[in-house]
């Protein structure tokens, strides 16, 4: 049974895309640092509409290998026609659940992007993705943490309102709002030695040049809001959705400052080499 809370309407999957360009930059530093090179065989686990699977599928180029699985099969439908689109021979769309994906070859690598903060034992989830990695093999995990942010300065109040909204999502989801500073100890709890991790969140300043960084929120606080509203935490008069990023934006560019909406944390750790 999925516990996955945010759905695959067209809209949530176009926000997954959105957010994704948003995170490129810090998705592919990390999946740098974590090693990912040409020639590498790897499997995105959650892999949603594909994004992290076409970055992964630049960092290993075509001689390398990508298989992305997902436990939803409407977002692959999408993953496969982008994939068709860009030309990308090495990657391959599995509908599969982590928990039952078998694979007849290990990988080089294991990346999960935005999908432990989904699971109701996100520990038996580190060790099942584990499980499909070569000996000398990386894990590596890229979470949101929206618990410590947003940072702004000066503050944007209509940001600090949608936070107070998220963080009162915690009680009722699987959804673990700080799993992106969570994830280094979970990974040493699950038994695995992390070899390194990165912290950090998309910036905005210029108000004009920086309409996704604000958008990612406000489409993220979209697909939340029915809960939101279930939760008693806002009603959907004062959420009033359609023009929740246009009354940020005007704040933003009102307060004049920088702002990070939230943080990235990611980490990777590597299977001992067989001896
Ligand atoms: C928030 S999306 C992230 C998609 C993609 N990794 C990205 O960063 O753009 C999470 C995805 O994980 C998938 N998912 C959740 N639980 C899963 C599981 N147990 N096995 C495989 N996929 C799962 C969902 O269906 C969804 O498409």
């Amino acid at each position: 049974m999925s516990h996955y809370q945010l759905g695959h309407e067209d809209q949530e999957l176009a926000r997954l895309e959105l957010q994704s360009r948003v995170y490129r930059p810090l998705t592919e530093a990390l999946l740098r640092d974590a090693g990912l090179r040409p020639g590498m065989r790897v499997l995105d686990v959650g892999c949603g509409v594909g994004d992290v699977s076409f970055l992964i599928a630049e960092l290993v180029g075509p001689k390398g290998k990508v298989v992305g699985i997902d436990s939803a099969e409407r977002p692959l439908e999408w993953a496969r026609q982008r994939a068709l689109k860009q030309g990308l021979s090495q990657v391959e769309f599995i509908h599969a659940a982590m928990e039952s994906f078998s694979s007849s070859q290990p990988f080089d690598a294991v990346v999960g992007r935005l999908v432990l903060a989904h699971q109701p034992d996100p520990l038996a989830f580190l060790r099942r993705m584990g499980e499909h990695l070569v000996p000398g093999g990386v894990l590596v995990c890229h979470e949101m943490d929206f618990s410590s942010c947003p940072m702004a300065h000066p503050s944007i109040p209509l940001f600090d309102r949608m936070h107070e909204w998220l963080l009162g999502l915690e009680k009722l989801l699987p959804l673990r709002i700080r799993m992106g500073q969570e994830l280094v100890g979970l990974m040493r709890q699950a038994g695995f030695k992390v070899e390194g991790c990165r912290y950090e969140g998309p910036v905005g300043a210029h108000v004009e040049d920086d309409v996704e960084v604000l958008r990612v929120v406000t489409e993220g606080t979209r697909t939340l809001m029915p809960h939101v509203v279930r939760l008693g935490l806002a009603t959907a008069a004062e959420m009033d959705i359609d023009t929740l990023e246009q009354r940020v934006r005007d704040e933003a560019r009102a307060s004049g400052g920088m702002f990070i909406p939230f943080m990235m944390g990611g980490a990777w750790t590597r299977r001992p080499a067989a001896t």
